[in-house]
């Protein structure tokens, strides 16, 4: 059974002064055994958040990492720099794809890079509006996957507890989230295309898929009807508490439903 998760993306906000008593605050609003909740600070605050989640059971993550080891890359992080910091990666975050040019390939080379270092790499993948209105949707989150994980062994991607997550970028900030039945469309098509890939369909059927994209405490429940929907990766709201204890507390009725669901079968 797939588990729930939920994801902060604090992006770029907090300080190091500021992180610790945040993730803590959230970390207590939180506490739902049943969900995997993950908080993704700005590079300067992993150290902060580690600390203050110490005992909690929330995991770090880190927004980006970089393709490479080590070397000349001014600014940038690597895979194992985040030893001791963080157990998670965000790569492929449309922010970065718009603002840093990274491409589908280099991306693919990142999801590498995470796992090699034993951090859980969340994935993103989302079409732009005009592709929506379009109609090509499904044809633009496909070209994504195969551009990052063609040709990346599935066995790997799988053991590295690869998760992805579903951000239409047209939803991500903008108070306009996609709708439910939308999200379920295209985790289904999401796990398709990587079966495609050469996962088979056992494997595809275990990836994780979370929606991402305006995601509130109200509307966090449309998303989790869709039994293909395993989740969230959260922007705005994850730097309020109030709004990521009403989003891990509808996680929480979900993965105790789904749970029992599948006892009695
Ligand atoms: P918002 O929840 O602020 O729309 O951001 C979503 C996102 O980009 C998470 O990675």
């Amino acid at each position: 059974m797939r588990p729930v998760i939920v994801a902060a993306n604090w992006k770029m906000n907090t300080t190091p002064a500021d992180a610790g008593e945040l993730a803590a605050m959230i970390a207590s609003r939180t506490r739902e055994p049943d969900v995997v909740r993950v908080i993704c600070p700005p590079f300067v605050c992993l150290a902060a958040v580690r600390d203050a989640l110490a005992g909690e059971d929330v995991a770090v993550g880190a927004q980006n990492i970089h393709h490479e080891l080590y070397g000349a890359y001014t600014g940038e992080v690597s895979a194992p720099m985040l030893a001791g910091l963080a157990t998670w990666a965000i790569v492929g975050h449309s922010e970065r794809r718009r603002d840093a040019a990274e491409t589908d390939e280099l991306i693919g080379r990142k999801v590498g890079r995470a796992i090699d270092a034993a951090l859980r790499p969340i994935l993103c993948v989302g079409e732009q509006l005009a592709e929506r209105d379009a109609g090509r949707a499904i044809e633009v989150v496909a070209r994504q996957l195969e551009g990052a994980l063609g040709g990346r062994d599935p066995e790997g991607l799988v053991d590295g507890g690869l998760v992805i997550a579903y951000e239409p970028v047209w939803a991500i900030g903008t108070g306009r989230n996609a709708r439910g039945i939308d999200a379920a469309e295209m985790a289904a098509a999401i796990r398709s295309t990587v079966a495609r890939l050469g996962w088979g369909d056992a494997a595809a059927e275990g990836l994780p898929v979370l929606y991402g994209g305006s995601v509130t405490s109200a509307n966090m429940g449309e998303f989790l009807e869709e039994p293909s929907i395993d989740g969230a990766l959260v922007g705005g709201a994850s730097l309020k508490p109030d709004e990521m204890a009403g989003i891990v507390g509808r996680a929480g009725m979900t993965a105790r439903a789904r749970r029992a669901g599948t006892e009695m079968r």
